[in-house]
């Protein structure tokens, strides 16, 4: 007789680095779900996993990081927007593994780099990046690739790391969390509805929904995106987690409607604050006491709210919302908040 593995098996088995230090706490927010008078609302923390400043990049370079270990690299090399919560994570893993650390930064808007700026660039010069390389809009494949042909020229060995750790081997820090969750919501005696997360290079979004295949969860996702519009957003997330599926051959079909992306909270554009964000975080900080970010968590939370408030998801439902971190860039968006703050 043949044994046959699953999935989740084959997510289990994958090598990983030590960065969890067990699951990531799911708390009820009730203060926040009256004030809407919503549905019971839950926030899984992910931005208290213990790397840097946390975050959900924690779950991705668990399983990364393994992966560059075993090709022998001596070198990361990862690229973000200036103000990368991937990137600063990237740099704090180096960091416990004894390894080097380099980043490519896309300066979106030209002249806005400043080497002097707080949040995670200021972090980018605590840890100590070993080089930074700033590189114009749409050139950060062309800055990945020169700086690791740079490292490789001095006799290193580099591992390049996608922006957002978003391959399908990142993804699967997202599978694992939804498992995980699933296992918390059971100990809590609760069935969510929803789970409502950002959905930026899509790795969070696409491992959530690949680890609830896996699992064979029927909860929806709804992805609130930070970059994209609808259309394009939903059609990388279908790409990211049948990559993810097959990387764990789990032979199932995604339904077309599996992958859900909203835009009506994209505001202006990536990282442009909107009234809708800069409301969000200020309502979740004095109703919880909990601090969302303004580029990716606060947009996510402005789309729950908004949710709650067009009467698309109600009371008697039960949601979690995935907050993935990234608080530092906070402090380099003070300004912002100014009205919003009264
Ligand atoms: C704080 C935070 N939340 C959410 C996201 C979005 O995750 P993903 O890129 O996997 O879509 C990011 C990505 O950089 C992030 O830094």
């Amino acid at each position: 007789m043949t044994m046959t593995t699953s999935g989740i098996e084959r997510l289990n088995a994958l090598p990983q680095r030590p960065y969890l230090p067990g699951p990531s706490p799911l708390q009820r927010m009730e203060r926040l779900s009256e004030s809407l008078d919503g549905p019971d609302l839950l926030v899984k923390r992910d931005d208290t996993l213990p790397l840097a400043m946390g975050g959900n990049k924690v779950r991705k370079l668990a399983y990364v990081v393994a992966d560059a270990l075993a090709h022998g690299a001596d070198t990361l090399i990862t690229a973000g927007a200036l103000q990368s919560n991937h990137c600063l994570l990237t740099l704090a893993a180096a960091n416990r593994e004894g390894l080097a650390c380099r980043l490519v930064l896309e300066e979106r808007i030209p002249g806005t780099y400043d080497p002097q700026a707080g949040g995670n660039n200021f972090l980018y010069r605590l840890l100590g990046a070993e080089r930074i390389d700033v590189v114009g809009r749409g050139d950060t494949a062309g800055g990945l690739r020169r700086a690791a042909a740079a490292a490789r020229s001095e006799g290193r060995t580099p591992y390049v790391i996608p922006v957002g750790g978003s391959n399908p081997l990142g993804g699967c820090g997202y599978a694992s969390c939804a498992v995980e969750l699933l296992a918390q919501l059971v100990e809590m005696g609760l069935t969510a509805d929803r789970i409502v997360c950002a959905s930026g290079s899509g790795g969070t979004h696409a491992g959530l929904v690949a680890g609830l295949i896996a699992a064979g969860s029927d909860v929806e996702v709804t992805g609130v995106n930070v970059s994209r519009p609808r259309a394009e957003q939903e059609s990388s997330v279908t790409a990211l987690t049948e990559a993810i599926l097959a990387f764990l051959e789990i032979d199932a079909a995604l339904a077309p409607d599996r992958i859900a992306c909203r835009d009506e909270w994209l505001g202006p554009g990536y990282s442009l604050p909107s009234a809708d964000m800069l409301n969000a975080v200020a309502t979740v900080a004095r109703t919880q006491g909990i601090v969302l970010d303004p580029v990716y968590t606060g947009k996510a939370m402005a789309g729950l709210i908004g949710m709650i408030r067009g009467g698309e998801l109600t009371a008697g439902q039960t949601v979690i919302f995935l907050h993935t971190g990234g608080t530092a860039a906070l402090f380099a968006s003070q300004g912002m908040f100014t009205a919003a703050l009264g």
